[in-house]
């Protein structure tokens, strides 16, 4: 458990990485109280110096001994080294918030986002799970819907920003538009296909039925995010080239009837979400303007009328920022509230 302090020692695993830099400027933007920051990676990073707040700090090589002393850890190094660490930082009483897929579905295991479920934390045992990306975004929009009209199904189509991978697939975009650009020969490393000037409807390894891993995170992480096994949820999800922002097509049947304008209301009033929702003046949601910022922004709000209670919506969030380091940061911020 946490213990109440006004300064925590806190250490970012994965700190070079694409979430593991956004968690160390999300820190020292939100003034969050650390009194000592510790910076984890691989041997590759050993030695590097990354700043925060004005200071440079060393990154030191991730081990199974480095946890003594910190109270506070932000895991953003991959699902293997999650699984393999955060249970000798959680023995040596580091809270463990990780953003990876290792502990999201374990039953021992709360996976919260604020604005949903933050009661949750309130029974973890030393690890905290941070959920999928393109699944935040989703159930801080759908809350509110279900409080007020109970959703019986969604399906939703994502768009999702190669920044989701990680670093070399941003590297991997830039690359190949600049060759295509250049009419030189592309390089395919990180995707199967070329990601410039394409989609590609595969994110995640295929599983059985035809559907991905990440389609799959979307439908079970959401039932246990909201608390209610009787959502049904169905996910197409896609890569695009875009380096920063997923956005997500959204089609929500509820038990209620809701209006287009009772959907804005509603969502108008709930926190982490800005109705930008114009479209007469070419106002919507567009991962270019929400890229950098916190809220998950929602346009194109209408009703489908082709089922008794249906409402099609468009959202788009920053996923490096909200899909990530932010809402780590964020579940940090409700600990230290409820200590
Ligand atoms: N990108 C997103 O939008 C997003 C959203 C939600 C969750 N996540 C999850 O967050 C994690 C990191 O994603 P990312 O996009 O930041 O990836 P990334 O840019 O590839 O960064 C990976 C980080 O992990 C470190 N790392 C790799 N192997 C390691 C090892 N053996 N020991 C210690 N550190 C090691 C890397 O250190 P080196 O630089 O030394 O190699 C780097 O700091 C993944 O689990 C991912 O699924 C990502």
């Amino acid at each position: 458990m946490l213990k109440k302090k006004d300064k925590y020692v806190v250490a970012v695993a994965g700190a070079t990485g694409a979430v593991g830099q956004e968690m160390i400027s999300v820190l020292e933007e939100r003034n969050f109280p650390v009194g000592k920051l510790r910076l984890f990676a691989s041997e590759r990073s050993e030695g590097k110096m990354l700043e925060f707040c004005g200071k440079q700090i060393e990154v030191e090589i991730l081990g199974e001994k480095v946890f003594k002393g910190i109270d506070i850890a932000l895991f953003s190094a991959g699902a293997e080294r999650s699984k393999h660490f955060a249970p000798f930082a959680a023995k040596d009483g580091c809270i463990v918030i990780d953003n990876s897929s290792a502990w999201r579905m374990d039953p021992e295991i709360p996976l919260v986002v604020p604005e949903v479920n933050p009661n949750d934390l309130k029974w973890h045992k030393g690890i905290i799970a941070n959920p999928n990306c393109s699944t935040i975004q989703m159930v801080v929009v759908l809350k509110p819907i279900h409080d007020a009209a109970k959703i019986k199904r969604v399906v939703v189509t994502t768009f999702q920003a190669v920044s989701g991978t990680g670093k070399k697939a941003m590297d991997e975009l830039l690359q190949q538009t600049s060759d295509i650009l250049n009419f030189k020969e592309i390089h395919k490393n990180v995707y199967p296909h070329q990601i410039a000037f394409n989609c590609l409807p595969h994110i995640d390894k295929f599983m059985d039925g035809g559907y991905t891993k990440e389609e799959i995170k979307m439908v079970n992480e959401t039932k246990k995010i909201m608390g209610d096994d009787s959502i049904k949820v169905t996910a197409t999800t896609v890569r695009v080239p875009v380096f920063r922002g997923h956005s997500e097509s959204l089609n929500i049947e509820t038990v209620k009837k809701l209006s287009a304008n009772d959907v804005r209301a509603l969502l108008s009033a709930a926190p982490g979400i800005i109705v930008y929702d114009a479209p007469e003046k070419n106002i919507y949601p567009l991962p270019i303007d929400c890229a950098g910022k916190d809220d998950v922004y929602v346009g194109r709000i209408r009703e489908d009328d082709t089922i008794e209670n249906g409402i099609n919506m468009w959202i788009a969030a920053d996923n490096l920022r909200k899909g990530a380091a932010l809402n780590a940061v964020q579940i940090a911020e409700v600990l230290i509230e409820q200590t």
